[in-house]
């Protein structure tokens, strides 16, 4: 799809494809009751502690931005049944597909939402989050589009309001523009301090990661990932 078929703006900061090919019968049944068991309810208001949103006792919450398909989210909630995690995607055969491995191993660590991650931002509570990951976030690499790149500083603002101070901010990208714009709008917001212990240390995953399907593609068309944490100040 180019960037001229994209429909236009839907929400403040959600400009990609809703659907891709039509979900099949069993995942659009996945779809359904997944969602009607995971999903967020933002018309309520959010409780003042968060760890009440799961089923599971859970010692503390972290969010995950734009999961895809996902496979890092699933991975991280597997292997920390005590944390709970809030995924957010908006692509419905992103989440289909999330809703199907759920469906097959229920998680009891899990809550999703299935829009744009600025409203669910704005439902939280303050300092309520501890960890946020936004990797490979969709990069409008053209300069025209920089303007709709996830980390600006409103939405910068948002992640400050809801991390607890001392909390991680993690942004990974194959994109140097994008690398080069989150470091300088990070800097500039004056909340954020990057923890780079060393030159090589942008170019180290995180520990215990498992890569995401976007990164194998991008490894796979010779784009070198970087990943980024930034501490809550
Ligand atoms: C390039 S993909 C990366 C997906 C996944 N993180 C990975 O690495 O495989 C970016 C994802 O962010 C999602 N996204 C874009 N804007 C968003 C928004 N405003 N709120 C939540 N998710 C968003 C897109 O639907 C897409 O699935």
């Amino acid at each position: 799809m180019s960037d001229a078929d994209r429909p236009s703006r839907m929400t403040e900061a959600f400009f990609g494809r809703r659907r891709g090919k039509p979900v099949r019968p069993q995942q659009a049944a996945a779809l359904e009751s997944g969602l009607g068991k995971y999903r967020l309810d933002l018309v309520a208001a959010a409780p003042p502690d968060l760890r009440v949103l799961f089923e599971a006792k859970v010692s503390a919450v972290r969010l995950e931005i734009g999961f895809g398909g996902g496979e890092h989210l699933l991975h991280r909630a597997i292997e920390a049944p005590a944390t709970g995690f809030i995924g957010v995607e908006p692509f419905v055969n992103g989440m289909a597909k999330m809703m199907m491995a759920v469906r097959a191993a229920p998680l009891a660590n899990l809550r999703v939402y299935d829009d744009d991650a600025t409203q669910l931002l704005d439902w939280l509570p303050p300092a309520s989050l501890d960890g946020l990951d936004l990797l490979y976030p969709d990069p409008w690499p053209k300069k025209k589009h920089w303007k709709r790149r996830f980390v600006s500083p409103v939405n910068l603002d948002r992640f400050a309001r809801v991390l607890k101070p001392g909390s991680k901010f993690r942004f990974a990208s194959d994109i140097d523009t994008y690398v080069n714009w989150t470091l300088l709008h990070c800097r500039a917001h004056g909340a954020f301090a990057w923890q780079a212990a060393d030159a090589a240390d942008w170019h180290r995953s995180y520990e215990g990661w498992p890569g995401t399907r976007y990164e194998a593609k991008a490894i796979r068309e010779g784009r070198q990932p970087a990943y980024l944490t930034f501490v809550r100040t």
